[in-house]
């Protein structure tokens, strides 16, 4: 076994033939410090900080200089594409990559001369590795019994587990005997029985089905909050990170773009990748021109103007994008009467409905306006009405200045 392998009752062997078998527990193997036993941080110390972390394959930068604190009991997210970074950060946390640069403390200590299985630190890997020969019940009872745990406390925790991943009955089966989706959940069910301080989910429920997830989603908010845990969850699925995470780090090419609330994330991002990445956003590209009564008008590429609210600090550079959210572009067959602001209590453009996507909850739609920009609306199906708008049909697009934000990057 490697070090990694050996380290955490989650690091088991892959799921493949050839895997070797089981050795008898380790002294050293003993991994996960319980919560409780683990020095509890200053009341203004993070948990976790993070410092200036670099982490480098060749010269390539896979992380590159990232900073973030994280509290004691956060449920914090990892959003962003593809190969940005998400796992090596994961990795350097558990203590499977050594950082080139920067620090990692937990509870004020740096941990970089800590070994992967001394850190009160869990990590459930991507490809979830379960061993394969042993039931469900064994791979979840694995780290626990390494840990030297009472056979009665195993088998309530094991029983607890089995029931939060609604594996009850499967307890006997092993890995080849379960659906994709069900080997993810022992895996996270094992990840979590032995309550680390941290636990570390790399997309932990991205092969179960929307209704599973959504339940598995709450019991984990549920579970994280009950037990006082700091989850640091990746996922690629973003209605999964707004729905539990407290705060969200979005990460492109091994930077930290932006770390804030869910709200926050997607009201105010603080660039046009961020807006552009979480959720969907129309943009219009122009030039900031004069302001008056708190209205800032840009004049757009397609020769329009775009009124949006006065921003707290004038934006620096004249060239900027706005933006606005689809559901919070309304269409209608007449412009909406304004009282008492003239032209600018909202932006009114005229164009021709492209396309109508009826989503159930809601319809979206593209408007190709007069200007020949594109714009969608999303519009929420309150009513049974069928079909509000269709293709072909002239409408008013309108949205108001304040639901406009402008970006500069
Ligand atoms: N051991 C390695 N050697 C060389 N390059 C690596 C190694 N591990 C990761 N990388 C590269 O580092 C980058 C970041 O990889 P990482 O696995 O952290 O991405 P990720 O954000 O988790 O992506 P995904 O969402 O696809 O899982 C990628 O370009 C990847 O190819
Ligand atoms: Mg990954």
């Amino acid at each position: 076994m490697t070090e990694e392998q050996s380290s955490s009752e989650v690091s088991a062997e892959p799921d493949a033939p050839e895997s070797p078998a089981i050795e008898p527990a380790k002294p050293h193997a003993v991994a996960v410090a319980a919560a409780s036993s683990e020095p509890q941080p200053e009341p203004d110390m993070p948990l976790l900080r993070i410092e200036g972390v670099v982490k480098k394959f060749g010269n390539f930068r896979a992380v590159d200089g990232v900073s973030l604190d994280i509290r004691a009991g956060e449920f914090f997210a990892l959003l962003g594409p593809s190969g940005c970074g998400k796992t090596t950060l994961l990795r350097m946390l558990a203590g499977f990559e050594i950082p080139d640069e920067g620090r990692i403390l937990l509870n004020g200590r740096d941990i970089a001369p800590v070994l992967p299985h001394e850190r009160p630190v869990n990590m459930m890997f991507q490809n979830y590795a379960l061993f394969p020969h042993l039931s469900v019940r064994d791979n979840i009872a694995f780290g626990l019994k390494r840990a030297g745990m009472a056979r009665a406390d195993i088998n309530t925790r094991v029983a607890e587990m089995v029931a939060l991943v609604k594996l009850e009955g499967m307890e006997k089966r092993k890995p080849d005997q379960l659906s994709g989706g069900q080997r993810q959940r022992v895996a996270l069910a094992r990840s979590l029985a032995r309550r680390p301080q941290v636990l570390l989910l790399d997309e932990p429920l991205a092969a179960l089905d929307k209704k599973l997830r959504e339940s598995t989603q709450h019991e984990l908010m549920e579970l994280q909050n009950r037990l006082g845990m700091t989850f640091i969850v990746v996922t690629h699925d973003q209605d999964e990170a707004m729905t539990m995470a407290s705060r969200i780090g979005v990460m492109d090419a091994g930077r930290l773009e932006q770390v804030a609330t869910p709200r926050d994330l997607y009201e105010t991002p603080t660039s046009r990748w961020i807006a552009e990445f979480v959720g969907d956003v129309n943009l219009f590209e122009g030039q900031v021109g004069a302001s008056e009564g708190g209205r800032l008008a840009v004049s757009t590429r397609d020769g329009g103007t775009v009124y949006v609210a006065e921003p707290r600090t004038p934006p620096a550079r004249t060239a900027v994008s706005v933006a606005i959210r689809p559901e919070k572009v309304k269409l209608s067959r007449r412009a909406p009467v304004a009282e008492g602001s003239g032209g600018r209590a909202f932006n009114c453009l005229e164009g021709v409905i492209t396309e109508v996507s009826y989503l159930g909850g809601l319809t979206t739609y593209k408007v190709k306006l007069d200007s020949g920009a594109v714009v969608r609306s999303s519009m929420a199906n309150t009513t049974r009405i069928v079909d509000a708008y269709s293709v072909s049909q002239r409408v008013v697009v309108w949205f108001t200045p304040d639901d406009c934000l402008v970006l500069e990057q």
